[in-house]
């Protein structure tokens, strides 16, 4: 999605700053004791798991919680997917746990089929794939090898993506995304970007997983992004293109049919919402206010429609992301669907149109 950005440019130039930064500060790392485990394939049938582990899991990494999820009438698995961002997972200062991450992905379980990450970095993505084997669960993950303009980021992340998958398996991979507006960022050339999604591709072929889509993800140069991916990711804001919140889900639907399904169907290809979503708080973008109450009128207008129409998105997002307050934009830190705090914000009602789990019926991005 293209629009007026400028409030969101400096924002994202700076999360870059933080990475750089990050990556010269690092030189932190983990290493892989253990050989891939075949164990692997967890069966569930869509029910609530009794609390018992299912395939592999790291014996290395210690669990102190509760396996049992328990289900919380309040929830219906009705989003087509959601964007997640653990607490904590800024590279090198890295505060996730595994504990956390299963916390969360107990409620998510129970939210939606698909979960959608934006790094590997911290140990997320390993914790992800244990935590999901560990609740004996399935749940479809599209991980993003994070691409910024420093090449020891990329080489960490990728290197972390296939030491994770050999170690867990393909079995709940759904697709993965090589950068996220990578090039809208300016950090890197569509020529460049193309050869690196290619060599990821390549290589997940040669690990056996052809049917695997693998993508860039951005807003800008699509018909290069197009070009290079299996699949159209594209992140439609009706926010940031200054709808007011009544208009929000039909301009949704009607930019993603024009710029995304329609340029994509001409070569054959499908197309993805991969980021729709609207913050609680912070300033307005001219027609577009920040509220709670707004959140509310686009969860209720588009989840369920998007359903029904079989339009595949990731609402962004689950949590709040209060960390990216170091940014000087609040409005960044409040597009969750639930606090920071796991906890559902007050005055949300979450939609009610169930899908399947995954792994019965729902057993790729677009069904
Ligand atoms: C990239 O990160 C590494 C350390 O992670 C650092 O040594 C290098 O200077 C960085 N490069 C740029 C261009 O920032
Ligand atoms: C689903 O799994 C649960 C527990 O594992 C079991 O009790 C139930 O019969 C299963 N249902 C189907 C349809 O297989
Ligand atoms: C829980 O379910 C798994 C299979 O889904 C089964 O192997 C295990 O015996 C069950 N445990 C209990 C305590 O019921
Ligand atoms: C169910 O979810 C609601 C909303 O997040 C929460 O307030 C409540 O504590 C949850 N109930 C249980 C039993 O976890």
């Amino acid at each position: 999605m293209k629009g007026s950005l400028t409030k969101r440019t400096k924002i994202i130039i700076a999360v870059v700053t933080v990475i750089v930064i990050a990556a010269i500060a690092g030189g932190l790392g983990y290493h892989f004791t253990h050989k891939k485990d075949t164990n692997q394939g967890t069966q569930n049938n869509g029910s609530i798991p009794n609390g018992s582990k299912g395939a592999y899991t790291n014996p290395d990494i210690p669990i102190n919680v509760d396996l049992k999820i328990q289900s919380n009438s309040s929830y219906t698995r009705s989003f087509w997917g959601l964007a997640y961002t653990p607490l904590n997972v800024q590279f090198p200062w890295c505060g996730d746990t595994q504990d956390e991450v299963i916390e969360d992905l107990k409620i998510l379980y129970q939210l939606t089929p698909r979960i959608r990450i934006y790094g590997v970095d911290c140990r997320q993505f390993e914790y992800i794939m244990n935590g999901i084997n560990a609740l004996n669960i399935r749940m479809g993950v599209i991980p993003t090898i994070w691409v910024d303009n420093n090449q020891t980021t990329y080489d960490r992340q990728h290197d972390t993506f296939f030491q994770v998958t050999e170690r867990y398996g393909w079995d709940n991979i759904i697709g993965v995304s090589v950068g996220n507006e990578a090039i809208y960022r300016k950090e890197i050339t569509a020529e460049e970007l193309q050869r690196r999604v290619k060599e990821v591709r390549d290589r997940i072929t040669k690990a056996g997983h052809p049917e695997i889509p693998v993508f860039s993800t951005d807003i800008e140069q699509l018909d290069k992004i197009l070009d290079m991916s299996d699949i159209l990711f594209d992140n439609v804001h009706p926010f940031f293109a200054g709808t007011r919140v009544e208009d929000a889900s039909s301009w949704t639907f009607k930019y993603f049919q024009e710029n995304d399904v329609a340029v994509a169907a001409k070569v054959g290809k499908k197309a993805v919402i991969s980021e729709v979503g609207w913050p609680t708080g912070g300033a307005p973008d001219r027609g577009a206010i920040a509220s709670v109450g707004n959140l509310q009128i686009l969860l209720d207008n588009f989840v369920c429609e998007a359903n029904k129409r079989k339009v595949p998105n990731f609402f962004f997002e689950i949590f709040d992301e209060p960390w990216k307050i170091i940014f000087n934009e609040p409005r960044e830190t409040m597009w969750g669907v639930f606090s920071d705090k796991k906890q559902l914000k007050a005055g949300l009602t979450l939609p009610n149109c169930p899908l399947p789990a995954f792994g019965q019926g729902s057993t790729s991005l677009f069904e």
